[in-house]
């Protein structure tokens, strides 16, 4: 149904006389050389995150090309507008710090620019959720284009792909069975071609959540940047923006994005086995739109679902096999019987109604397997609560090692980022192989605004002695590309003086991944003892952004948004 055209007369201000406003705001439009046709059009605004500091990105502007062309095509004019962009690598203390501004940045351009729908561009990890954060409070009809995976490059004979090929041979070099020589050789070979990470890390567990969120067109979220579907997927995707504009009753993220479809997301995230990361992403996302995630619903989910793809880091595979096996369509065929059908995608296309329709390809059950011939029988993320964690903390049990999946063992505790950095290697350290490794002061508000440190490097000494992995604890997150044993997001924080920040050398911790549970087994006497005696090391900051997040940052649990941009 089309609809009267709003394009430029979008959010016209009006000071008391609206016919100069839109006099003046065509006059400004058309000292970029539009004409009255093109302006009298409904506009497609397209939310533009290139930036010389995102590799990820970095064949963004060919990818704009491809959406204005299906934008024109449709009868509508496409308008991009840059908004911040997210590099994983290159933001300090971590990316994750800022992307709840760049979310703010989304949702108020959106709101305030004169558009009709919006085409959003992502990839990069913290990316994705930003933009649908932002898109699903601005409330205006959206859609999305990815990335979309890096190529694996090569290395005697080996694929290589960023970033859990990077950590491997990180740890045989500070092992010593990677000479310096080598290593520097294979810094080059890792991250090859344009488009996000080659594993099912956080970037690809967003896409593919994206997808089945129904934001992204179906089969999109694993194609390889450097494909020509990928202009193709984005043509097309400038095509449905366009219908989205012109259309009467378009779809507004809320009516994609239900209670129902995150289920889904989330479910399907356990089928992948994707990131701890997306967890904190999917919440936050949900979060915007009043919709809970509870860690009992999510165990319970874990618990029915299968892992069905096998895919680094907990796998074999790259991201690109994963498309050329089938996509999410794989996924979503083995786990069919369990996913809502009735949520809609932006082309008003219910999960059901995908899931009836004939494939055009074989699944490669190599890659993505059968319901009942699994990776994995149950879920690749577990939430762990307990005396340690008493809110919650998250283990992903899929890249785990089996035999310390149920561990108990002495406390070795690092007070800080700095503190684990000035002793982790020193050889008088006291620690054994079957130690429990803390880490405090590292969540969301602490200084370094919960970077991805939870994978503690393995003392050098021990590393060397052949040990590769050990349980490690801490109020941090960890990369979507990173394996081990390893519990994250600990809630309370140690910051707020949780359990976590009382932990001492030598108290005994008990992980049972059976039991969902995390345990300091320290009689509450003496808690209560260390409790009273408790102060944050980390001061407020004193000004500016970093002490609005410090300030109203809410915890790993909820999402870590801002407490003010929750759905109200
Ligand atoms: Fe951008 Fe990994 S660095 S997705
Ligand atoms: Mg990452």
């Amino acid at each position: 149904m089309s609809k009267k055209v709003q394009g430029l007369e979008n959010g016209l201000t009006n000071y008391g006389d609206k016919g100069f406003a839109r006099y003046l705001r065509r006059s400004f439009a058309k000292s970029m050389g539009y004409t009255d046709a093109s302006l009298d059009k409904p506009i497609v605004g397209i939310c533009y995150t290139e930036s010389g500091f995102n590799n990820c990105h970095r064949h963004f502007p060919e990818m704009l090309e491809a959406i204005k062309r299906g934008v024109l095509a449709s009868g509508a004019l496409p308008v991009p507008f840059p908004i911040m962009s997210l590099g994983e690598v290159f933001l300090s203390p971590t990316s994750m710090v800022y992307r709840n501004m760049m979310a703010m940045a989304v949702e108020e351009m959106i709101t305030a620019q004169p558009m009709d729908s919006v085409v959003l561009m992502g990839g990069c990890d913290k990316t994705v959720p930003a933009l649908l954060m932002g898109a699903a409070s601005a409330g205006k009809p959206a859609t999305m284009v990815v990335a979309g995976p890096m190529m694996t490059g090569r290395h005697k004979g080996e694929r290589l792909g960023a970033c859990t090929d990077c950590r491997r041979f990180w740890a045989q070099y500070r092992a010593g069975t990677v000479d310096e020589q080598e290593i520097n050789q294979i810094e080059g070979r890792l991250a090859t071609t344009a488009g996000t990470c080659a594993v099912m890390g956080t970037a690809s567990s967003m896409a593919v959540i994206a997808e089945t969120l129904g934001m992204i067109l179906p089969g999109s979220a694993g194609i390889p940047a450097v494909h020509a579907d990928r202009l193709r997927n984005a043509e097309e995707t400038g095509v449905v923006a366009a219908q989205m504009a012109l259309s009467e009753n378009a779809l507004t993220p809320d009516k994609i994005m239900t209670h129902e479809a995150v289920e889904n997301a989330l479910r399907v995230l356990l089928a992948v086995s994707g990131s701890t990361n997306a967890i904190i992403h999917l919440t936050a996302v949900a979060g915007r739109l009043g919709i809970d995630i509870s860690l009992d619903r999510m165990n319970q989910l874990s618990d029915e679902t299968p892992v069905v793809v096998d895919l680094k880091p907990v796998g074999q595979g790259y991201m690109e096999d994963f498309h050329s096996a089938g996509g999410l369509d794989g996924v979503l065929e083995a786990i069919k019987d369990k996913v809502h059908r009735s949520p809609i995608n932006i082309e008003g296309v219910s999960l059901g109604e995908r899931l009836d329709a004939p494939k055009a390809d074989p699944i490669d059950h190599n890659v993505i397997r059968t319901a009942d011939n699994p990776v994995d029988p149950q879920g690749g993320l577990i939430a762990l609560t307990g005396s340690l964690a008493p809110e919650g903390a998250i283990l992903k049990r899929a890249a785990a090692t089996p035999e310390l999946l149920e561990h108990e063992g002495r406390a070795v505790v690092f007070s800080s980022l700095e503190d684990l950095a000035n002793r982790i290697d020193d050889p008088d350290l006291d620690i054994n192989a079957d130690d429990v490794m803390v880490l405090q002061n590292a969540g969301p508000r602490s200084p370094s605004g919960m970077p991805e440190a939870g994978y503690l490097p393995i003392p050098k000494k021990l590393a060397r002695a052949g040990v590769k992995d050990m349980v490690r604890i801490s109020d941090a997150r960890m990369s979507g590309t990173a394996f081990g044993t390893i519990v994250l997001h600990v809630t309370p924080e140690a910051d707020l003086g949780g359990p976590l920040a009382l932990v001492q050398n030598g108290d005994r911790i008990r992980l049972s991944a059976q039991n969902k549970s995390i345990d300091l087994l320290v009689p509450e006497e003496e808690l209560e003892h260390r409790r009273a005696a408790f102060t944050s090391p980390n001061p407020e900051p004193a000004r500016g952004y970093k002490q609005l997040y410090h300030n109203t940052v809410l915890p790993a649990t909820k999402g870590c948004d801002f407490d003010f941009l929750q759905k109200v």
